[in-house]
């Protein structure tokens, strides 16, 4: 059976991956932060050697975009390094393969259609550049047998993510304005979960840069509109703004709607629209938890 380790195991990606894992009655080794520091040369080899993981999903990473900026040093230790240290330990062992996650925030964010693959790079931010040179040291360190997975606009959760803000802020205020001049790929935890164990169940799958994302594009007001009428409120109580009204340490790309042509040419199973997605994800919020 193929043995999976899963770093990071507490974040969205982690938890949910793990989850799914452990409901298909996979062999799964779910390390957090706590258990399995990625930064840590030394704890990531020993790591490997004593659980000999088949396929190693990387779900750790830095995350605070806006923090990054003033913290490069620990984005990089994080997003560069230890993704570098797991395909070390992988190339040191000989086997096993990496599935390692980044982001369309590698992008400047200027496209006006779809970024495939191949499309130039050119991050506008300290979490872009840390999580670009993490990339390029899985691609360079183990080039035989890791995948690098961009994705973009994680929800679902646990932890801080822009729907279960916007349902947090529905219940709190009247009216919610969010900018309407950042297009991107809305993307839903499980579904992306869903996807990269599929990528792990598949040998044949050439190794190199993938895109998933949930089909179609969306602004954050968009998508803040169809969170409030999923949600049975009333989407008018979202008003559009832009990003000059919200300042932030870092720079966001202003449209980085991501392809997915190469996932889908190799054969792996195309993703659903964000907003069947998003309907799912709400969804999964009411359902009662199963009995026992
Ligand atoms: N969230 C998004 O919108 C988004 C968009 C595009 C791409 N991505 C990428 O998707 C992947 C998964 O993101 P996510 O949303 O699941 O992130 P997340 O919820 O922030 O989870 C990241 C996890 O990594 C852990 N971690 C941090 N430093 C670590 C270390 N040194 N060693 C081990 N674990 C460490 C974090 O622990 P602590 O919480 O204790 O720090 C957290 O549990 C990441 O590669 C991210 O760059 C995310």
């Amino acid at each position: 059976m193929t043995r999976w380790l899963v770093t990071g195991a507490a974040g969205q990606l982690g938890t949910h991956a793990v989850g799914l894992l452990r409901a298909s009655g996979a062999d799964v080794v779910a390390t957090t932060r706590h258990e399995l520091d990625v930064a840590d040369a030394e704890a990531v080899h020993a790591a490997l050697a004593e659980h000999a993981p088949d396929v190693v999903l990387n779900a750790a990473a830095y995350t605070a975009v806006d923090a990054a900026e003033e913290d490069e040093d620990t984005a990089d230790a994080i997003n560069r390094r230890g993704a570098a240290n797991l395909a070390r330990a992988l190339t040191e062992r000989g086997t096993g393969r990496l599935l390692h996650v980044s982001t369309d925030y590698v992008f400047a964010g200027d496209a006006t259609e779809p970024y495939d693959v191949d499309a130039p790079v050119a991050p506008t931010g300290a979490y872009g550049r840390t999580k670009l040179a993490g990339e390029r040291a899985v691609l360079s360190t183990l080039p035989d047998r890791a995948h690098v997975v961009r994705t973009a606009w994680v929800y679902g959760g646990p932890g801080p993510n822009f729907v279960d803000t916007m349902l947090r802020l529905e219940s709190e205020r009247d009216t919610v304005d969010v900018v309407d001049d950042q297009v991107g790929s809305p993307t839903y935890v499980a579904d992306l979960a869903a996807a990269l164990l599929e990528l792990g169940r598949r040998a044949d799958v050439a190794p190199g840069v993938l895109h998933y994302a949930n089909a179609g594009q969306a602004s954050w007001f968009e998508l803040a509109r169809e969170v409030f009428r999923l949600a049975g409120a009333d989407p008018e109580r979202v008003r559009p703004t832009d990003s000059a009204a919200f300042p932030r340490p870092a720079r966001r790309p202003a449209w980085s709607v991501l392809s997915t042509r190469a996932w889908e040419a190799a054969g792996l199973p195309a993703p659903r629209s964000w907003p069947a997605a998003l309907q799912a994800a709400l969804e999964s919020r009411t359902r009662p938890a199963p009995a026992g």
